[in-house]
């Protein structure tokens, strides 16, 4: 029989989903995979799971609302037990993320996570990270931002929104920067660095993710468990 349901997006988001348990502290990314992982909570929900949310923007804070998941903050829940997020690219269990522009957000609910889970496609997986690092930049520091990204080797370009005149602005009212490195040999350094750069919020490298969840053209989900 033909599998009918090969979305790898789709997939990789609902098998993530599948592993929450009654009680759980639920950390939602942003992203359109995640958004398929938060639809399936409020599925389950629906059918009686027990659950507390943790969004991680206004993008996943209304889809989470919209399906019936009850949010809570981390001043009230501190301790996530499962963080489920996108990525933009992955290499191992480092990951690039900030596609939607939610990293600060998103790097606060997976430190704050036991268990952080990134749910890809195929197409983010990589043997060495290369895609450009999004980085949440004060507005006032901006130049000085754009010259520190210089000085580490990076070239910086300013976010520009799509249907909105000028920059994107985060859902903490700051811009965001696209830095390209090229290749990335030794993202814990880069990660190091970008994070003494002063006016840089935070930055889009997580390393240390503990599991992968990938989804395949052939309806299959690969899951990666980080050993340490
Ligand atoms: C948002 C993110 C997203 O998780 C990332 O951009 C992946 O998005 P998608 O699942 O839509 O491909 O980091 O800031």
């Amino acid at each position: 029989m033909k599998n009918q349901k090969c979305n790898p997006k789709e997939t990789a988001g609902e098998c993530a989903a599948g592993f929450v348990e009654d009680g759980m502290v639920v950390g939602l990314g942003t992203g359109s995979t995640t958004a398929y992982a938060i639809k399936e909570l409020g599925r389950r929900v629906a059918d009686g799971l027990d659950i507390l949310g943790v969004a991680t923007s206004f993008q996943s804070s209304f889809l989470a609302v919209e399906n019936g998941i009850t949010l809570t903050t981390l001043d009230e829940h501190p301790e996530i037990d499962i963080g489920i997020d996108g990525a933009d690219q992955i290499a191992g269990f480092t990951a690039i993320k900030g596609g939607g522009a939610a990293h600060t957000r998103e790097k606060i609910v997976a430190l704050s996570s036991k268990k952080f889970v990134v749910v890809v496609d195929e197409s983010k997986c990589s043997d060495i990270l290369s895609h450009p690092v999004p980085l949440e930049v004060l507005p006032f520091a901006l130049k000085l931002a754009i010259r520190q990204v210089a000085e580490l080797g990076g070239k910086a370009e300013l976010r520009m929104g799509v249907r909105k005149d000028g920059p994107v602005i985060s859902d903490n009212g700051n811009f965001i920067l696209d830095a390209d490195f090229g290749r990335i040999d030794d993202p814990g350094s880069l990660d190091t660095k970008l994070s003494q750069c002063c006016g840089i919020v935070e930055h889009g490298i997580f390393t240390g993710v503990d599991a992968v969840y990938i989804g395949k053209g052939d309806g299959s989900v690969e899951i990666r468990e980080n050993s340490f």
